[in-house]
């Protein structure tokens, strides 16, 4: 069996910044109430003209140059998104058509929530692993302000949007080493789309609470099976595991929900206090939940600022509509 690395990452975000001042004057909420709750005090806008396929075109080609290859190089393209206008065919088409990638690459689009990009990169993982694919671009897009009811007060401050792209490419050293994936389709009401919306599109409609309880759980449950797949070891192997990662990049929806799992993995662990918690990279102050992108997006701006470097090990960690869950677990 072959590995898989992470050669290269690119992100894009919208110019235009939405802040809780101007939510205030839009809806019912304060800058402290989303600031307290979330963790959010900004999010980015995509304008009229960019779409989940454009944000995620301009993220591919940086991870491409990033990366060092040349376009044609790359073999076949994932993306995990939730947003193409129209829905059908897929944004995996329209993105290698405006990159003019190979002509015949195949593309294909991974639909799982804010938990697309972790399935997406399974599935990449998978096609190099097995050998299928030399080279594989992942991409993690979407434009949730389309989906976003903006007189929705229990909504509309936690999204943004955005993209992230990684290019995978076999090699000799460890990269993904392993992911775990999981879901709960009986709680798929908790997270949809109502009817009415001046698009067509429908609006997202959620239970936030139940979403935030389900969320953290989850999050902790896939931290520690991808660490452990059989899931037979005890709580003091399972912490030696988790010593060895150096950081978790969760999906950016809520600062509390991070700082949450955090905290339950110190207590089923026994680890000193703070010790899951100072692991975790947040970048939800400034972006927002904006889905697919969230962690490729967080994966891209760490390793620039140097918050992460190669060789590191990291857990990527998700959550979604479906509901859905999953990590990768990835040496750098
Ligand atoms: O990518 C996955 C997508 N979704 C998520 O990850 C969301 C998960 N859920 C959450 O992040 C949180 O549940 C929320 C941020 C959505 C809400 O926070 P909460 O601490 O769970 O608040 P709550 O829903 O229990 O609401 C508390 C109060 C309610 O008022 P009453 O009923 O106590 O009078 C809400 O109506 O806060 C009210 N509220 C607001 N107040 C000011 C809800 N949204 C707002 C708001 N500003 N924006």
């Amino acid at each position: 069996m072959y590995q898989a690395s992470i050669i290269g990452t690119g992100s894009y975000v919208p110019e235009w910044v939405l802040t809780n001042y101007h939510l205030e004057k839009m809806v019912d909420t304060s800058d402290q109430w989303i600031i307290e709750r979330t963790g959010i005090r900004e999010r980015r806008i995509a304008s009229g003209q960019e779409t989940n396929v454009t944000m995620g075109a301009i993220a591919l080609e940086r991870a491409i140059k990033d990366s060092g290859i040349h376009v044609e190089e790359i073999e076949c393209l994932v993306v995990g998104t939730n947003t193409t206008e129209p829905v059908w065919p897929s944004a995996g088409g329209h993105m290698a058509k405006l990159l003019d990638l190979q002509r015949d690459l195949p593309f294909f689009d991974v639909q799982a929530g804010c938990t697309g990009f972790n399935y997406a990169l399974f599935i990449a993982e998978t096609l190099v692993k097995s050998g299928q694919y030399r080279t594989v671009a992942v991409v993690g897009t979407d434009k949730l302000s389309s989906i976003t009811d903006y007189q929705d007060r229990n909504t509309c401050v936690l999204f943004g949007d955005g993209a992230g792209a990684v290019i995978l490419r076999q090699s000799e050293r460890e990269g993904i080493i392993r992911s775990h994936l999981g879901g709960n389709a009986k709680l798929r009401d908790l997270l949809t789309l109502s009817k009415k919306s001046s698009t067509g599109n429908g609006y997202i409609k959620m239970e936030g609470r139940k979403v935030y309880t389900f969320a953290k759980r989850a999050m902790v449950q896939s931290c520690l099976r991808v660490l452990d797949p059989s899931g037979t070891a005890d709580h003091k192997e399972l912490r030696l595991l988790f010593e060895q990662v150096n950081k978790i990049i969760p999906h950016q929806a809520n600062a509390r929900i991070i700082m949450g799992a955090a905290e339950e993995l110190e207590s089923r662990l026994e680890l000193p206090d703070g010790k899951a918690r100072e692991k975790m990279i947040i970048t939800i102050e400034q972006y927002g939940n904006n889905s697919c992108a969230s962690i490729p997006l967080a994966l891209d701006l760490s390793l620039r600022s140097g918050k992460l470097k190669r060789g590191d090990l990291v857990i990527l960690v998700g959550f979604g509509a479906g509901l859905t869950y999953a990590a990768n677990l990835i040496r750098l």
